[in-house]
């Protein structure tokens, strides 16, 4: 019979711009306050991309750091990159595109727009093709240069996203390591709750699409504080394990209050949680990355540690996954 794949997560990298944009920064810029900030969102600071940064460079940096970890070899023969991304740098050609070539890699390249859970997405689709020995190694990338996209006059929206970026190889790994299971979600009912407008100014059933980012905050939360502890036990179910089983909860930083909102609801000790949207704000595709990346460093991912990435966003759109770490 024939040898069944396991597709897993061999290397990581992230990169955050070194500019900062603090509370205090935006006090400036806007009629907001730093108690108002951190106390409705545990957002201190972000990372702000330069002049001349943006989501191709900064995932350009992402991969570098993966490289500095793990190796040029980490990277060899990569024969897709899928760059998860909700500000990049052109409709088209794809930001992907920019990073295959300045690696010089012989690899298809493709953006994947779902928002903030693209690079759950990313990664199943990454899962797929190894799965199926149609692809063997593949780059899942989610970078953000936001800020750039921001309208600073609109207290409402602005203040909650940073920039950034995280990388991950996907390709085989030992047996019982690797992708367990995964959830994918959409709810295009929540249209109109979340977005930045490109070509259209209405959806199909007539809304019409503000100019710029819009959000409703209140809708965003009571979605985020639902789907988040009801995908982490779909996805769980999906892989016949139980909250017991999980080492780390990898959310998307979005808001510390929908985390620990999640968090609690599931009953899951925090100690096992990562929360670092107090550094990053909300990164978007590249919170998880950037999150598991910090996590990495800080010794808290060990090889057969289980665990669970959860996120939501605009569409209204959300995605969970199953991962047993498969490297030292
Ligand atoms: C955005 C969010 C922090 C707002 O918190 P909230 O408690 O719902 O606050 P409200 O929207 O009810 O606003 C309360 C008041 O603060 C004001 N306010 C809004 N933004 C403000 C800001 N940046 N600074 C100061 N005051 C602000 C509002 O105008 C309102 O004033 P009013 O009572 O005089 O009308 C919260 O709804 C949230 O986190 N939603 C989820 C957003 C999210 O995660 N989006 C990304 C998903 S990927």
């Amino acid at each position: 019979m024939e040898k069944k794949i396991t597709a897993g997560i061999t290397a990581i990298g992230s990169y955050a711009p070194e500019k900062l944009l603090s509370n205090f920064d935006l006090e400036k810029m806007m009629d907001t306050n730093d108690e108002w900030i951190r106390s409705r969102t545990g957002i201190e600071t972000r990372h702000m991309a330069a002049d001349g940064e943006f989501a191709s460079t900064i995932a350009i940096r992402s991969v570098e750091d993966l490289v500095k970890r793990f190796g040029k070899k980490a990277i060899e023969g990569v024969d897709l990159v899928i760059l998860a991304t909700s500000s990049p740098d052109a409709l088209f050609p794809a930001t992907a595109s920019l990073v295959q070539s300045h690696f010089d890699l012989e690899a298809g390249a493709f953006d994947l727009l779902i928002a903030c859970p693209g690079w759950i997405y990313g990664l199943s689709v990454a899962q797929a093709y190894v799965e199926s020995g149609l692809l063997k190694k593949i780059l899942v990338i989610g970078t953000e240069a936001l800020t750039k996209l921001m309208d600073y006059s609109d207290r409402n929206i602005s203040i909650l996203f940073g920039d950034g970026a995280g990388a991950a190889v996907v390709e085989a790994v030992e047996a019982g390591y690797g992708f367990k299971s995964f959830i994918l979600g959409s709810d295009g009912n929540g249209a109109k709750h979340l977005g930045i407008r490109a070509a259209a100014d209405q959806f199909p059933d007539g809304t019409p699409i503000p100019d710029g980012p819009f959000m409703n905050g209140r809708e965003v939360f009571k979605f985020a504080v639902r789907i988040m502890p009801n995908a982490t036990l779909d996805v769980l179910k999906k892989a016949d394990m139980s909250l017991d089983d999980i080492d780390l909860f990898v959310p998307h930083q979005a808001n510390s209050r929908i985390v620990t909102a999640a968090a609690d609801k599931l009953g899951i000790d925090h100690e096992k949680m990562i929360l670092v949207v107090n550094e990053y704000g909300n990164t978007s595709t590249a919170s998880i990355p950037l999150a598991l990346a910090d996590a990495y460093d800080a010794g808290k991912v060990k090889k057969g540690d289980n665990l669970v990435f959860v996120s939501f966003g605009a569409g209204l759109s959300w995605a969970a996954m199953v991962l047993t770490w498969s490297t030292d």
